[in-house]
């Protein structure tokens, strides 16, 4: 699939799209807004049944009382029956998938579609993400897709265009950037935006965290299975951990800068613990410096190292104060010209992973369907550019990151062999 580059403006104002004689596709938005009641049934297939799509499926059961669980799909089987046998005991009248709606295979997401589900949930590792929204929005199903969007530029562009689809045809498609969620950070950022701070120059983020412990190799498992069972560590699959974890970080910079692309990036990565005996191709440090117009800032810091200390933080530094935010911590404030600081009680903060699901599943129900298509596919997309300048040692601007070509992973998916490209090189590796 060849997809035509798009400008800044553009991509920002994908979302934005609205639909001329807009097709009405899904039951639920035939039925209108304000018409459905509250609890009539959604029903909710689940697409990669790993950690976090059972997650994702438990958190979608806790936010509306309607959703019910009746299609799973994974290429693992016994991923899928840990998966459905755990939803099944917590929530037995609610989860209903027969065994022939339980899908194993690389089609999988295409049977789980053809189900009379009204929406999807999408937590495959993120190789597959473009590709399965895709084949969701013209099967005519809302959409939770986890994050990140992508793990190459002409994924992004292909979700773009997925999205003005959805936007046409009345669909939600909203992302698992879960901080965009979360109540602290939201009160935070809404004060930055308000002026709290006068105008942002510089944000600062970091996402340093410890390394996954592959999985051990099954002689009966091929090198596909076992690069699936260790994604994270895969380049092709996961995109590497600036792109697969990081980019809340990189989503939080786009945040501060009120979701504005960049115009160019620096970084600087490599492997300084990850031996070349572990599985993989990925970097284990990376920093960012991403460049915006007059001469402001945004600056990561991600690594995944052993024995040293985590931190996943922001801070935002602007012309009349300075707001810091601690993602993993109780730390939301702002000082400066107007001091203010985050104090509700930490138990009506809530769960932002349920709130992502309770306005998912409310805007289904009112017709006011949520579509994050603006921010995160530029999140996405800053990212993977992040990535490129690190792999390449070349500054990358943005308008060449979201023409870039080079699509990452193999043709054909089959559980057989797969080929693993080297660790990148910077000075030595080519931008494409
Ligand atoms: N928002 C968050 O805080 C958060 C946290 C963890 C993970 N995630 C994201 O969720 C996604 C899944 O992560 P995870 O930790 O659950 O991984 P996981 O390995 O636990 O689960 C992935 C599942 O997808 C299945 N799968 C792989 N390829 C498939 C395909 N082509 N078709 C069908 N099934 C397939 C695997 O067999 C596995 O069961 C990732 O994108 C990750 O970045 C988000």
């Amino acid at each position: 699939m060849t997809h035509a580059p798009l400008d800044r403006r553009s991509l920002l104002k994908a979302s934005a799209a609205t639909a001329a004689g807009a097709l009405i596709v899904s039951r639920l938005s035939a039925q209108g807004a304000g018409t459905t009641k509250k609890l009539d049934p959604i029903r909710v297939g689940l697409v990669g049944c790993g950690g976090r799509g059972t997650g994702a499926a438990m958190n979608a059961l806790e936010a509306d009382a309607g959703v019910v669980i009746t299609a799973l799909g994974d290429c693992l089987a016994d991923r899928l029956e840990i998966s459905h046998k755990h939803l099944v005991e917590s929530h037995p009248e609610r989860v209903k998938v027969d065994a022939d709606k339980r899908f194993v295979g690389f089609d999988a997401i295409d049977r789980v579609l053809a189900t009379d589900i009204d929406v999807v949930l999408l937590a495959t590792p993120p190789h597959w993400r473009p590709a399965q929204i895709e084949a969701a929005v013209k099967a005519g199903k809302h959409v939770f897709a986890e994050k990140p969007m992508a793990v190459d530029a002409p994924g992004v562009r292909a979700i773009i265009e997925s999205c003005k689809r959805a936007e046409q045809k009345k669909l939600s498609v909203v992302s698992g950037f879960c901080w965009r969620s979360s109540k602290p950070e939201r009160a935070t950022y809404q004060k930055i935006h308000e002026g709290a701070i006068g105008a942002v120059r510089t944000v600062y983020a970091t996402y340093n965290s410890s390394p996954l412990t592959p999985v051990a190799r099954k002689p009966e498992w091929s090198e596909m299975e076992y690069q699936i069972r260790n994604w994270y560590h895969y380049l092709w699959l996961g995109g590497d951990h600036l792109v697969e974890q990081a980019c809340h970080s990189v989503d939080k910079i786009n945040w501060a800068m009120n979701n504005e692309a960049p115009l160019r990036c620096w970084a600087v990565g490599g492997r300084a613990q990850r031996l070349d005996t572990e599985p993989g191709n990925i970097f284990d440090h990376f920093s960012v410096t991403y460049e915006y117009s007059g001469d402001r800032r945004g600056y990561l810091m991600a690594r995944q190292w052993d024995n040293c200390p985590s931190d996943n933080s922001d801070w935002v530094y602007g012309e009349k104060g300075i707001a810091r935010i601690n993602g993993w911590g109780p730390e939301h404030w702002i000082r400066g010209e107007n001091n203010w600081r985050y104090d509700a009680p930490a138990e009506s903060a809530g769960d932002m992973y349920v709130h992502e699901h309770e306005e998912f599943f409310a805007g289904i129900r009112s017709g006011k369907h949520r579509n994050d298509s603006a921010w995160m596919n530029q999140s996405t997309l800053m990212a993977i550019m992040g990535r490129m300048a690190a792999y390449t040692g070349q500054a990358v601007t943005w308008e060449q990151a979201l023409a870039s070509v080079e699509r990452l992973g193999p043709d054909v998916y089959a559980m057989g062999d797969v080929t693993t490209s080297a660790v990148p090189r910077p000075g030595h590796t080519k931008f494409s």
